[in-house]
């Protein structure tokens, strides 16, 4: 008994601390440069050890590039070389029986990328999604996170999450909560790409700070951070200090947060950008998440949505009206991970599921 409250309390903890509930979200703090330890020209991309097996198309040890968003090809490039979906399909507080028919529809559509979590409770609906859509695998780049939990059982979890997900790889793969023991966490990824279970790593709700702890010990470059990221909040600052990593920012919320949606949708702005363009606001706000650089993962259980979302690559924001949903930026979210919140932190590190009780 004591068992199942503490799993659904936690579920619904994960559900909360990810839904807007949390504490309330100041400015961004302004973050220092880079120090010169930590630049991209002297940090260890990927060391010696951590080679890969060349059937998952894992990292280059060598390589080190720019990201290059390509609107055409619908994708980026990482800092480690592989190719990257830049239009997702996210899954947070979607049921298992949604996420399936999500996930199922975003394939037929054509997407390319998923994004699941270990805590949102759904990989195995991923998988069986994956399995049913008849996409071959190596087509499609599933992303999934590692709970605070896990930082110190790395390598059983990533077991743990490929049995549920039914994959023998990951594409890429998050700490998905900047506590606990994340130096641990961020190790246990780097080996799980030396092991070839993992084509990339990267990091979620990480702010500058503590990034550069990341950075400290990397010895691979994290790829990519999702944090929240829409037009009342861009993210502009953390874009910056993160671009001589190579690294690139991948938004949860893009369009705003479920329940959340609205008042994004009916901005005067984005309205009048819509009604130029013969589109959905939803649409307008993902063509603004694309032409600026962002990767984006809409959720939704619902198909006609799914399609709309992914129907945004048949026209072209101008420079104005990009400059004018710049102007939209409050530069605060629903979150604020930029100072220490000893109550979030102890609500995230106290916080354990039993992932596996999941259909
Ligand atoms: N790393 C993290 O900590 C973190 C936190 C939160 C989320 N995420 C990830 O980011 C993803 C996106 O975040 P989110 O799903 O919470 O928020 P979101 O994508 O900003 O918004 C989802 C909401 O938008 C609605 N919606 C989607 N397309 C629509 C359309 N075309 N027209 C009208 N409404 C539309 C959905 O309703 P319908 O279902 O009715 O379409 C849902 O209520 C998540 O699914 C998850 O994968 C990560």
């Amino acid at each position: 008994m004591k068992k199942i409250a503490s799993f659904l309390c936690a579920v619904m903890l994960a559900g909360t601390v990810l839904t807007g509930c949390g504490t309330s979200t100041a400015p961004e703090s302004t973050g220092t440069e880079p120090t010169s330890e930590h630049t991209a020209e002297t940090t260890t991309q990927i060391s010696g050890e951590t080679e890969v097996t060349d059937e998952i198309g894992a990292a280059d040890a060598s390589a080190s590039e720019e990201p290059v968003f390509n609107l055409e090809t619908r994708t980026v490039t990482l800092n480690n070389g592989i190719e990257m979906p830049i239009l997702g399909i996210g899954t947070f507080n979607l049921t298992p029986d949604e996420c399936e028919n999500s996930v199922y529809h975003a394939l037929l559509d054509g997407y390319r990328l998923i994004d699941t979590a270990n805590a949102y409770m759904n990989e195995r609906a991923v998988g069986r999604a994956i399995k049913r859509s008849g996409v071959p695998r190596e087509e499609i780049f599933v992303t999934t996170k590692l709970w605070v939990s896990e930082y110190e059982r790395v390598e059983e979890s990533i077991d743990e999450t490929l049995a549920r997900l039914d994959l023998e790889y990951i594409d890429l793969l998050l700490l998905h909560q900047p506590y606990g023991n994340y130096i641990e966490g961020y190790r246990g990824l780097e080996q799980a790409v030396a092991d070839g279970k993992v084509r990339a790593i990267g990091l979620s709700n990480f702010y500058q700070e503590k990034f550069d702890e990341i950075m400290e010990i990397a010895t691979i470059t994290p790829a990519l951070i999702q944090n929240e990221m829409n037009p009342f909040f861009q993210q502009a600052e953390m874009k910056e200090y993160v671009k001589p990593y190579g690294t690139v920012l991948e938004a949860w919320y893009p369009l705003g947060g479920r329940g959340n949606t609205q008042t994004l949708f009916n901005d005067p702005t984005i309205v009048e950008i819509a009604e130029n363009h013969g589109k959905t606001s939803a649409q307008i706000v993902l063509r603004w998440h694309m032409q600026a650089g962002n990767i984006a993962i809409p959720g939704s259980s619902n198909p006609d949505h799914i399609l709309e979302n992914i129907s945004i690559f048949d026209f072209e924001l101008t420079d104005e009206e990009m400059e004018q949903i710049a102007t939209m930026d409050t530069g605060a979210g629903h979150y604020d991970y930029t100072s220490a919140d000893q109550e979030q932190e102890e609500r995230f590190t106290s916080s354990t599921m039993d992932f596996d009780a999941q259909e």
